[in-house]
């Protein structure tokens, strides 16, 4: 059977792919950003998994305002990285694991999650940072990845408490595919970051803290976290926590936290990960 063997969450910051790219990640202002994953890169070299549930949000790259799914499950052979305004970043090509994509959207939506689709999508920042971030700059990604996409771009987003329980719902799914598979969720995004408006630039370690020690402790309550509560403490981007808590209801609820880093600045951003394993 295929099992959870572990959870990873990390932010998605656009300029790490930039500093990566361009060979800047060993100049002072980004070494202490990419010392922060050496653990968990070497980490991920011995776990070598086959498929990674990589829950993150598009951001208007493969959607647009013509269309906002919810939930959407990337069930293609491949998906290519998006141009996001400054061509494709030169990162390989995602490969998929179409089956096991299909079986979590056929036990989701027959568990009352209704999941849309995708047959064909370009993935942005949001899934390729991640990548580039626990698997370095491979001449190919070491693992097949299913992308899985939250709306947290335009109101409403889905609230934690939902997104909790389709991670639930995942672990389930997984749990009954019927082949031997190591298979790890990873939850990006956040942590707290506000990229407009007044108040452009907001960082709230203490909030940033605080979830980070719930996801470990007691990540029921981050369920109740309102998103009144997410934009007034974590600023208006820092709603894309809610996938972290998809990440973390896929995990057992006595899962131990393997790794921890903030660190602030990246951009105008804190970063945050942090490594959850199952026993
Ligand atoms: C930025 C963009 C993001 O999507 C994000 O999650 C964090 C930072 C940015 O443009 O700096
Ligand atoms: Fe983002």
């Amino acid at each position: 059977m295929a099992r959870i063997v572990a959870g990873v969450a990390t932010s998605h910051i656009p300029a790490i792919a930039a500093a990566l790219d361009s060979g800047k990640s060993h100049e002072p202002y980004w070494q202490p950003v990419f010392s922060g994953y050496e653990f968990s890169k070497r980490w991920i070299a011995e776990q070598k998994p086959d498929v990674v549930v990589l829950v993150y949000n598009d951001h208007a790259s493969a959607f647009s305002l013509d269309l906002i799914p919810t939930f959407a499950i990337g069930c293609a052979e491949s998906f290519a990285p998006a141009d996001e305004g400054w061509g494709p970043r030169p990162v390989p090509v995602v490969e998929g694991h179409p089956e096991l994509a299909w079986h979590i959207a056929q036990a989701t939506i027959l568990d009352e999650f209704d999941m849309t689709i995708v047959n064909k999508m370009d993935v942005d920042h949001g899934l390729t940072v991640p990548l580039s971030l626990m698997f370095g700059q491979p001449a190919a990604w070491p693992c097949k990845v299913i992308p899985l996409a939250v709306n947290v771009v335009q109101y409403p987003p889905p609230l934690g408490k939902r997104c909790y329980a389709l991670g639930r719902a995942i672990r389930k799914a997984v749990e009954s595919f019927d082949t031997d598979l190591k298979v790890m969720i990873w939850g990006t995004g956040g942590m707290s970051h506000q990229l407009q408006g007044p108040r452009a630039g907001l960082i709230n370690r203490e909030f940033d803290t605080a979830f980070l020690d719930g996801l470990t402790r007691d990540p029921e309550a981050l369920t109740r976290i309102s998103h009144l509560e997410y934009v007034r403490e974590a600023g208006s981007e820092g709603i894309e926590l809610v996938m972290w808590l998809i990440m973390r209801g896929a995990l057992a609820a006595d899962a131990k936290e393997n790794y921890r880093f903030y660190h602030v600045p990246a951009s105008n951003t804190a970063v945050g990960h942090i490594i959850l394993e199952n026993s």
